[in-house]
């Protein structure tokens, strides 16, 4: 006759868990799997405004231009959600004005979110240290290409995203990203 010792009772709890962990990871995963799904579906436009991906801020909540100056000073370089949800970088230019372009935030090496770094004015990638001017040109690799760009447009007061599919001001050749 079996007989079940002592020492088994905290290895089964130890499965079950392990299971549960497993089932929770799996479940994570499969939802962060369908997250892009959902999103595709979810309309991209704001009613009525100027086309375009509406930015959103960390919370979820559309940018206004206003709400954004009010709070970001001349030359802050901060993240809103724009393309696709990527995280994109809106320019300050001054009290009144938000850059007609913003950068994609995602470094073209391993796709790590690149910081700001008001200092040495530049997008310091934190993963293999790759450098980005200010514009997002790529200045130091081991990222080969600069940060994506993207359109932004101020619509009453909304702030919109869009694709850039012209020539990349930055290097005068082709946008890799589209
Ligand atoms: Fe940015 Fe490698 S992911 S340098």
């Amino acid at each position: 006759m079996t007989q079940m010792t002592s020492s088994d009772v905290p290895s089964m709890g130890r499965r079950q868990f392990m299971n549960l962990l497993t089932f929770g990871t799996a479940t994570g995963v499969a939802l962060g799997a369908l997250y892009p799904v959902a999103n595709y579906f979810m309309p991209l436009r704001a009613g009525g405004g100027g086309g375009g991906t509406t930015a959103k801020d960390e919370l979820g909540n559309p940018v206004t231009a206003s709400g954004w100056l009010s709070n970001h000073p001349a030359g802050d370089r901060s993240l809103v959600q724009g393309l696709k949800g990527d995280p994109t970088y809106l320019l300050v230019e001054g009290p009144e004005a938000i850059g007609s372009f913003g950068i994609n935030a995602i470094c073209t090496h391993l796709g790590c979110v690149v910081p700001w770094n008001s200092g040495a004015n530049k997008f310091i990638c934190p993963c293999h240290g790759s450098q980005y001017d200010a514009n997002g040109k790529v200045v130091r690799g081991p990222a080969p290409l600069s940060l994506a760009l993207a359109h932004i447009e101020i619509n009453d007061d909304s702030v919109f995203v869009n694709q850039w599919s012209e020539t990349d001001f930055r290097t005068g050749e082709a946008p890799w990203w589209t």
